[in-house]
Order: structure tokens, then C-alpha cells, then sequence
């Protein structure tokens, strides 16, 4: 007799239609007192991924709702991207999610999965009105990916109106897509607390993300340089050199790698990302995009820089 790895009660509902989807909200699985928390997704799901599951349930308790989102959205890929060969498992998705711990005996850590196809977010066709992400979507990731994060703000939009949680956990692992979230709940107004849940990485440093499934061997080693030199950086911006430093610094480390073809490096105000003065002391982000191989990936890691005065200052001198 063969033992399941998980018990069929921790297995969450898997529905595919909005209509299912309204069914499975009204008649909820828990008592509805802890509240209903959302996490979005586009699948390949790794222990990033997990890390918001487990911080939503932890949000929630066992009395509350827990909804994890699947969805490939096409309107965030744009031409010549990774929309065709980006990683669909959904079996495998559900199966990491039902081996999550069960916050209590016979309740499962999610409750819901919502993977739609791409019909039945988008009935008609791509949608004529759309939010536009206006600067913030134009810088960065946006300089790289136009129209990238109108399409990211759309679907999340969207799956908000549809799953209607009263907390959304996002990553900081895609600092501008929170950032930009975390504007349009503000600037239009959506009715839900957004929570950021700090990157996962490897034991060497790299960050998980589904596209890392792509990398080779040799082009995953490449990869740990866009991790090592945030932190190198960041080390630099912490011995009052300024902002300048931190990126000479890291990009001295990234150019090293031919394999490592960087789109972006910056330094920026992690509230705003905008740019940051040259004498900026204090918090700040360091962001990066690079392409290895056919891979293009992203990371960051916060900063903060030191004021030069301080790290000037005489040693063993008394404040
Ligand atoms: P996806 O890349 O699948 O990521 C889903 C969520 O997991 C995002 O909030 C992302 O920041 C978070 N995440 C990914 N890797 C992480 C890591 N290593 N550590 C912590 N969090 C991590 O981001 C998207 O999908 C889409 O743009 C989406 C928001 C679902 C809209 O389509």
C-alpha cells in the first residue's frame, strides 16, 4: 500500500472559471473570521513563491482564506519575450502547494487556486482600457519592457476584482512591480493592504525565480555575479564613498563576466525609484538586469549609504 506524500484535505480547489471562482468565494472553505488573503502568480511555482503562500496564512490564521492566483498573463510579455516557452505545470504547482504545513489538522495551507485560461480573463480579446503604470512604468524595467507594467497592472487589477482579498502579498524580488502596485492601490484607490515579502535566494546567493529553470550550468554560475555584485555595492556604499562608488563597484564586478550582459544597473530612492543625488546619504536601492545567455534576469538588494562625514570621523572620537 502506497502512502499519498500529502493528505487529499490539504489539497487546495482548483477552479478555472470566474464563475467557479465566485462559487468557491461565496461558499467559503474556512469560517471567513481571519480575513482572505491573494497571491499572484504565473505558475512555476519555487520556494519564493512559497515564502508569500506561507506569509499570507501566517497573516490569515487557520480561520481565514488563503488564494493563490495562476496565470500566464500575455499582456506583460512583449514581443520576442518568453511568453511561448515560459514553464506551465499546473499539476506540479498544486502538488507544492498541497505539501505545504496545514495550519491546522485537515486545513489545507491554500485554499484556492485560481488558474484561468486566457479566455476567460480576456473574453473579448486583449482589453481596450487598461491601467497605465505612467512613469514609474517608463524607467528601469520599463525602459527594457515597454508597456510591460501597464499589462502587470492590469491583470492585477483584474484578479483583486475577481478574488476581492483584504491583504495581497507581492515580492520584493520584483521591487519596481511592488512598487508600482503599491501606487495604483493608492492612487485608485483599491480597498486592499498590499505586503511585500523579502527575496528569496539560493545558499549562493541567487535569486529563485522560475526563469531560472532556463540556465545552463555554466550560465547559472554566470548568473551568482548579479548577486555578488549587489552585495559588493552595497559593502562599497557602506564606506561612505557615496552612491557613485556602489556602482562603480558593482559593475566593475558585473563587466568581468562576458557571459553577463547587463540592460540596466542603478541606484535609485526605493520609494520613488527615482534617481538619487550624488552626495545621497541613507536608504537606497540597487537594482540590476542582465541577460545571460537567453535568460534575462533581475535582482536587487537595499543599500544603505553612509554618510562620508561619519566614516571619516576620528577614531575613538566621542559623539
Ligand atoms: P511571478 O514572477 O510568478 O511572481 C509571483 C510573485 O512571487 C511576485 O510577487 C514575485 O515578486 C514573487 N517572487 C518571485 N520570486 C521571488 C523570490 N525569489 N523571493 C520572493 N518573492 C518572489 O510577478 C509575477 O509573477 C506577475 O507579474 C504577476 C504579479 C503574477 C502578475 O501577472
Amino acid at each position: 500500500m502506497s502512502v499519498p506524500l500529502s493528505s487529499p484535505a490539504s489539497r487546495p480547489l482548483v477552479v478555472r472559471t470566474r464563475g467557479e471562482l465566485r462559487d468557491a468565494l461565496t461558499r467559503p472553505v474556512g469560517a471567513p473570521t481571519g480575513g482572505r488573503a491573494v497571491v499572484m502568480t504565473m505558475g512555476a511555482l519555487h520556494d519564493g513563491h512559497l515564502q508569500l503562500v506561507r506569509a499570507a496564512r501566517e497573516r490569515v490564521g487557520a480561520a481565514g482564506q488563503v488564494v493563490v492566483t495562476v496565470f500566464v498573463n500575455p499582456l506583460q510579455f512583449g514581443p520576442g519575450e518568453d511568453l511561448d516557452r515560459y514553464p506551465r505545470d499546473l499539476d506540479a504547482d498544486v502538488a507544492l502547494l498541497a505539501g505545504l504545513a496545514e495550519p491546522a489538522p485537515g486545513r489545507p495551507a491554500v485554499d484556492l487556486v485560481f488558474a484561468p485560461p486566457v479566455e476567460e480573463m480576456y473574453p473579448g480579446g486583449d482589453p481596450i482600457v487598461r491601467v497605465t503604470s505612467g512613469r514609474i512604468g517608463t524607467v528601469l524595467e520599463g525602459a527594457f519592457r515597454p508597456g510591460h507594467f501597464d499589462g502587470v497592472l492590469t491583470v492585477v487589477l483584474k484578479l483583486l476584482h475577481l478574488t476581492r482579498p483584504d491583504v495581497a502579498f507581492f515580492g520584493e524580488k520584483d521591487a519596481q512591480q511592488l512598487l508600482a502596485i503599491r501606487r495604483m492601490v493608492a492612487d485608485l484607490d483599491v480597498d486592499v493592504e498590499v505586503v511585500g515579502v523579502p527575496i528569496v535566494r539560493d545558499d549562493d546567493g541567487l535569486a529563485l525565480s522560475s526563469r531560472n529553470a532556463y540556465l545552463s550550468a555554466s550560465e547559472r554560475a554566470d548568473a551568482l555575479t548579479l548577486s555578488r555584485a549587489l552585495r559588493a555595492g552595497a559593502a562599497a556604499a557602506a564606506t561612505g564613498q557615496g552612491p557613485a562608488a556602489a556602482i562603480e563597484v558593482a559593475s566593475g564586478m558585473l563587466n568581468e563576466h562576458p557571459g553577463v550582459v547587463v540592460d540596466y544597473l542603478a541606484l535609485v530612492d526605493p520609494a520613488t525609484v527615482d534617481d538619487l543625488e550624488p552626495d545621497h546619504v541613507g536608504p537606497a536601492l540597487l537594482l540590476v538586469a542582465a541577460r545571460v545567455g537567453s535568460t534575462r534576469l533581475i535582482d536587487n538588494l537595499a543599500v544603505d549609504v553612509a554618510d562620508p562625514a561619519a566614516s571619516t570621523a576620528r577614531p575613538g572620537g566621542t559623539q
